[in-house]
């Protein structure tokens, strides 16, 4: 082997830089990667595209904050998630890329932030910049961005960096006012209050929550935004109609700060088809099946576009866990459901792939994100976090029951406000908890104790095992209910 092959990592499958690698050895451990167990420390590291959460740019700064971080990234599908790493200080590449014009920033912001996005136009192939009606940031809670996520903001406040657009946040890893009784550890808490100030003080409005359109950032069909948060993109793109990548969260703080991004990948008519049709047998019932069946296309084909057809009828709260399912497992941001969401189909060119999703793949998704059958230590709801309407329907579970575990319910405060005190007292006295501004995958629940957890998300399942370490039980919100709590 030559010595440019021994510093060479080829990847033949797309990589979580969240949780596929270790954040201090720079080994894969992504499950079921073709290259698990290798590290990507100093090497050349050539890879498809990142997939999974948006919160992966503050993975490879977590790697070259330890020493271990690639010498260089190819990509072959530019993701700004990945494209991320040039302002942690590691190269990265796109393969016969062009230098794209410099965008024209107002006057006073940083000059590194305006390279960025040129560099990131580069490697996209982009050739000008739209600006940006809002801005929605993932990469919050101190769980996931650590000390060197910290640091970057802090640094960016005492050097006076200010937003210039509508920048909304995603959860952090507590309830900002019940942090205490949620068993946060104290020094947790501390560096979480130093993150959300940071966020503040550059000009965010502190919505923490995964769904800003709930929460007054609410993108009108066609308008360009930039988002991080994969599931919230997906939703804009797929139910919105607006237009959006999925950003990395480093990428989206420097689109905030200069007011543009450019223009490639989903703000473009032309990517915005359909690439593979989706045949259901009709039998998707509940948000769990629809984030199953996210999940299962999304590991299927990671960057498609899917069509799916048979879908006769989705609520908005389904067609959420659809699209935080897809972009879980691969990096879907864009899904058109026939007859449902709003986006134009379209003609549909001949020799476009088509997948079938049948009842046994949604089962089988079920069963392989469960990792155990024993007694959940706490069960979870709320990944995304729970709208209005699904607040009031485990209401309408709980009444007249008693929990038997500890059951803690996710939500946007915006939506919590919404909520009418009686509702909230009723599922209180059931012994249920209702926490706002964090979740389940961002709190630090292991630390907190907690071993195994019960949920009815598929992303939350997924990263409760590979970020979290815990063991999951993936079932239907009736089905925790039913076997979680007993008559009062
Ligand atoms: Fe939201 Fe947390 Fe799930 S941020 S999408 S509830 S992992």
């Amino acid at each position: 082997m030559s010595k440019s092959e021994r510093d060479e990592l080829r990847l033949t499958a797309p990589l979580s830089w969240l949780d596929g690698v270790d954040p201090e050895t720079g080994v894969i451990t992504q499950p079921g990667h073709p290259q698990a167990g290798l590290s990507v420390a100093g090497k050349r590291v050539v890879m498809p595209h990142s997939v999974g959460s948006t919160v992966g740019a503050y993975g490879l700064f977590k790697l070259a904050r330890h020493g271990v971080a690639p010498r260089e990234i190819v990509l072959k599908h530019p993701d700004s998630v990945t494209i991320s790493a040039e302002l942690a200080g590691i190269p990265v590449r796109v393969l016969g890329a062009v230098e794209a014009p410099r965008p024209e920033a107002p006057e006073g912001v940083p000059d590194e932030f305006v390279r960025f996005l040129q560099k990131e136009a580069s490697l996209a192939g982009a050739h000008s910049y739209i600006p940006v009606r809002s801005v929605h940031l993932s990469g919050i809670s101190y769980a996931t961005i650590g000390d060197a996520g910290l640091e970057f903001l802090e640094g960016l406040v005492e050097r006076g960096v200010r937003f210039r657009t509508l920048v909304t946040t995603n959860p952090a890893g507590m309830d900002v006012s019940r942090w205490r009784e949620m068993g946060v550890p104290e020094s947790f808490a501390e560096r979480q209050i130093r993150i959300v100030k940071s966020l503040n003080e550059m000009g965010a409005t502190p919505t923490l929550t995964c769904t800003p359109y709930l929460a007054g950032n609410l993108p009108r069909p066609g308008e360009h935004v930039c988002w991080g948060e994969s599931s919230a993109v997906a939703f804009a793109n797929s139910v919105l109609g607006a237009r959006t990548n999925r950003e990395g969260s480093v990428k989206a703080i420097a689109a905030a700060v200069v007011g543009l991004t450019p223009a490639y990948g989903m703000h473009l008519d032309e990517n915005r088809a359909p690439s593979v049709i989706v045949e259901t047998d009709g039998s998707l019932s509940g948000t769990t099946d629809f984030s199953a069946a996210g999940y299962f296309v999304g590991e299927s084909v990671p960057r498609g576009v899917p069509l799916y057809r048979g879908i006769k009828e989705a609520s908005i709260d389904e067609l959420k866990a659809m699209g935080a399912g897809g972009a879980a497992s691969g990096s879907i941001e864009l899904f058109h459901v026939e007859g449902i969401t709003p986006n134009p189909i379209g003609s549909l060119q001949g020799g476009v792939e088509v997948l079938r999703l049948e009842r046994r793949d949604v089962d089988g998704t079920i069963e392989q994100l469960s990792t155990t059958g024993s007694m959940p230590d706490l069960v979870t709801l709320g990944c995304p976090h729970l709208s209005l309407s699904e607040l009031r329907e485990i209401h309408g579970l709980l009444r007249g029951r008693k929990v038997s575990v500890p059951f803690w319910l996710f939500t946007a405060r915006a939506t919590l406000s919404q909520l009418p005190e009686g509702v909230l007292r009723d599922m209180e006295g059931s012994g249920a908890k209702v926490y706002a501004d964090t979740c389940m995958v961002v709190a630090p629940l292991r630390a907190m104790g907690y071993r195994v957890i019960a949920t009815n998300s598929a992303k939350a399942a997924k990263y409760l095992r590979t970020l979290g370490g815990l063991d999951v039980i993936l079932l239907p919100t009736r089905e925790l209910v039913e076997r979680f709590s007993r008559p009062a």
